[in-house]
């Protein structure tokens, strides 16, 4: 197959053209306000958290090492209360001076942090996604605890053996819904493409199975084999039953930190390989893309969302559940920008790289991206 640069442009053109509407109820300047609101209700409840911890009555001043072991750490967030301190310094809530003395010109409460939630429900709840910001409120009120390991963080994401929140997370979620419309519609190009050949995705870090559902049912009319993957056996598991009526579907445990041979998969067998917030997770993540650049066929698609920025609010929550990233693209951050991405991205290869939604779009401040490349 010969490709070209044309034939990308005809396959990604006007991909999130039936996206669009989805955000049609929110001016730029809402989702502006309402990430803005977010980030300050959850930096604020960082600093409350180490404020309760003891830490700098007084306006003493400590060193990282000193916040560890008074707020009793687990080692296991060394890392994650240091992107916490270098993202509190930035918002010039904690103060470094001089280097290594960490202080606190302007104490928080829970006032103030009730001032920003409500600055914040109105637009999330209303109008972004139902319980999006109960269940972040519901980590940040549980921070010192997350820290010292007491609660684990799947059960605030569970509560009571709930999936509200997870529905909130993937499902009942404008960006979400945006981003799986456009999957969508790739995937149905590159299929109608494909004709006359049983098209072969891989999906990894598949979970709860929000972008499967949708990218099963857009492709209904093709011929597929789709292999559904997770690094956790309970999300496989749970897929099994659900997705099981759906033609060419099969199910596996596959971890993107090991080898994929060893995993029982394949080098060069799969046309597209579909990863919805997955590599951000990744201990090395260029490491894991050079296992996704084997796995690919030559001409073949990997179809990736990732957040594009490093977002308060996964700080405070979902970051308690990853893994400490290893690699040196984020020894300075826990999460790649764009940039980052798209220069990692072309190691593969100097082809067209799709990226949504665009700069300009009213939905890029959330902070959420789909990126799209092909690869020899
Ligand atoms: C943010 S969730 C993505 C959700 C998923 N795409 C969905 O629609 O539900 C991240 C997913 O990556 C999985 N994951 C985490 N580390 C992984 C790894 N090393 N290898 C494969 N999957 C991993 C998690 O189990 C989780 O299901």
């Amino acid at each position: 197959m010969t490709w070209d640069k044309e034939k990308f442009d005809r396959i990604v053109e006007g991909i999130d053209a039936s996206a669009d509407s989805i955000a049609d109820h929110l001016s730029r300047e809402e989702i502006e306000s309402a990430m803005t609101n977010l980030d300050s209700a959850v930096l604020h409840s960082m600093l409350h958290a180490l404020l309760k911890f003891g830490l700098f009555d007084k306006d003493e001043k400590h060193a990282f090492e000193a916040v560890l072991e008074k707020g009793k750490i687990s080692p296991k967030f060394n890392w994650l209360v240091q992107r916490w301190i270098i993202k509190l310094t930035e918002a010039g809530l904690l103060l470094e001076s001089p280097e290594g003395h960490l202080s606190c010109p302007k104490k928080t409460n829970g006032e103030i942090i009730a001032q920003f939630w409500a600055g914040a429900d109105d637009i999330w709840t209303n109008k972004i996604s139902p319980e999006f910001t109960a269940y972040v409120r519901s980590n940040t009120e549980k921070l010192p605890e997350l820290l010292g390991e007491q609660i684990h963080p799947l059960s605030l994401l569970f509560p009571d053996g709930r999936y509200n929140f997870i529905r909130s997370l993937y499902f009942d979620n404008l960006m979400a819904n945006y981003l799986n419309r456009c999957i969508c519609k790739l995937l149905q190009r590159i299929a109608g493409d494909h004709k006359g050949k049983v098209l072969r995705i891989l999906e990894i870090g598949a979970g709860t199975g929000a972008t499967t559902e949708k990218v099963l049912k857009a492709l209904e009319s093709f011929e597929i084999q789709y292999l559904f993957t997770d690094v956790a056996s309970a999300f496989v598991t749970r897929a099994k039953s659900r997705f099981d009526t759906f033609h060419g579907i099969h199910f596996s445990v596959f971890n993107i930190d090991e080898d994929l041979r060893t995993q029982g998969l394949t080098p060069n067998s799969f046309d597209i390989v579909l990863a919805a917030g997955v590599l951000e997770n990744a201990r090395d993540i260029p490491e894991s893309m050079n296992r996704v650049a084997e796995l690919i066929c030559p001409g073949g698609w990997f179809v990736f969302t990732e957040p594009t920025k490093e977002h308060s609010w996964i700080l405070a929550s979902q970051a308690f559940m990853m893994t400490e990233p290893t690699d040196s693209l984020r020894t300075e951050t826990s999460y790649l920008d764009r940039e980052a991405w798209i220069n990692l991205l072309k190691e593969y290869g100097d082809e067209s790289i799709l990226f949504l939604p665009d700069l300009k779009h009213k939905l890029s401040p959330m902070g959420v991206h789909l990126f799209a490349k092909r690869f020899h």
